[in-house]
């Protein structure tokens, strides 16, 4: 299959390239770089002993991206390209909106005049909002309270009257938890710019000594050690769910929003002694306040990825940390 990833060359786009890749696919990567590097797309070469196809340009540019759909006869895209940050999406919610809901606009303007029709967009547990019950199913009302968790949902909406206005589209929104993790090349993972917003990828900068301490913030949440708990799961496990959901597509017309997570929690200290284990190095850390916006606890319900995609997530949290650890040594190194 020739499978476009728009936003490719980001964290959980470059993972799913080497899968889609190793599984035979002839992937097509579509970035503007505002968020990665072309050194990626190297690393995705010396992971996968190929070249792949790689095109610099901006979702929002419909001319462009009709372009590529066509010339790589593309049948199928994964939509990863957007603003991720719930705090940058309060002060700058119009950006927002334009780089997560305008682009899908463009991009669906595009497969529209390319006719491709088959579509797998990157949604958030975050649409679900504070928790009426745990663990979230699919059912769960959705109340995000961010922009950038209404700009999730305002897309999934759009793509469901997308998919009930025309039989032929084939499209999932996956909910994913917290993606976390690397190859275990060490040579693609998360590299966020700047002070690290998410957990791991902090610890892990703490564990190489460029951050001195961790801030957790609050032990007093209703949790188990009082820090709050989440749905870690290993970006490769999330990749794999990806190609599921490509084969789920070829015979499920129609639309659908599926969550992966791995239905386990761990709280912040179970994480941080994980990350002890797993890389040998000791984590400092101090407690201070809450911070703002947080949930106590969440996790996923895994019930229709098992059914629908026959997907489920098979990497431990030591494998998680570990290879985490890997990529931030080698990144460090470099
Ligand atoms: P990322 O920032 O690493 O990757 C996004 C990529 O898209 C980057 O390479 C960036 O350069 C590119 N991009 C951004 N805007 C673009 C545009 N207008 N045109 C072309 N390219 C553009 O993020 P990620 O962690 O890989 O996340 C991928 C998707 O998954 C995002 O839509 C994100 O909202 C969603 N998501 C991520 C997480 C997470 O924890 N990482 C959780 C839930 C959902
Ligand atoms: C955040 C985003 C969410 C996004 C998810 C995965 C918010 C409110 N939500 O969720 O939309 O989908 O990332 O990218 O930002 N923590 C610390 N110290 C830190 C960092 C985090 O104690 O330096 C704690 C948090 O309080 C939380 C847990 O670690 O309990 C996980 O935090 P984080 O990795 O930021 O993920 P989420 O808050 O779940």
């Amino acid at each position: 299959m020739n499978v476009l990833l728009t936003g490719g060359l980001g964290y959980i786009g470059s993972h799913t390239a080497v899968v889609l890749s190793h599984l035979g696919n002839q992937i097509t990567l579509y970035d503007n770089l505002s968020n990665s590097t072309e050194i990626v797309a190297k690393n995705i070469e010396k992971i996968c002993g190929q070249k792949i196809n790689f095109v610099k340009g901006d979702v929002r540019n419909t001319e462009t991206l009709k372009h590529v759909l066509t010339s790589f006869k593309i049948d199928s895209v994964i939509h990863f390209a957007g603003s991720k940050s719930v705090a940058e999406s309060v002060k700058e919610p119009i950006e927002y909106y334009d780089n997560n809901v305008q682009s899908t606009i463009s991009l669906l303007c595009a497969m529209r005049l390319a006719q491709v029709k088959s579509l797998v967009f990157s949604s958030s547990a975050t649409v679900y909002g504070d928790p009426l019950y745990l663990p979230f199913d699919e059912q769960h009302p959705t109340n995000p309270i961010s922009p950038y968790g209404r700009s999730k949902l305002h897309i999934e909406e759009m793509l469901a009257d997308v998919a009930a206005s025309d039989s032929e589209w084939c499209i999932a929104c996956l909910r994913y938890f917290n993606p976390v993790g690397a190859h275990d090349s060490g040579l693609i993972g998360e590299n966020p710019k700047g002070i690290p917003s998410n957990l791991m990828p902090y610890i892990a900068q703490v564990a190489s000594g460029l951050r001195e301490v961790l801030n957790v913030f609050g032990n007093d949440y209703p949790t188990r050690d009082g820090t709050g708990v989440r749905d870690y799961v290993h970006v490769m496990d999330i990749a794999d769910g990806h190609a599921a959901a490509l084969t789920y597509l070829r015979k499920h017309p129609s639309w659908q929003s599926i969550n992966l997570g791995t239905g386990q929690g761990y709280s912040v200290l179970e994480i941080i002694d994980a990350f002890e284990v797993a890389s040998g190095k000791s984590i400092p850390f101090r407690v201070v306040p809450r911070r703002a916006g947080d949930i106590a606890e969440f996790y996923s319900s895994t019930i229709i990825a098992q059914r629908e995609l026959k997907w489920k997530a098979s990497r431990d949290l030591i494998n998680m940390c570990a290879s985490t650890w890997k990529f931030q040594t080698q990144l460090t190194k470099s």
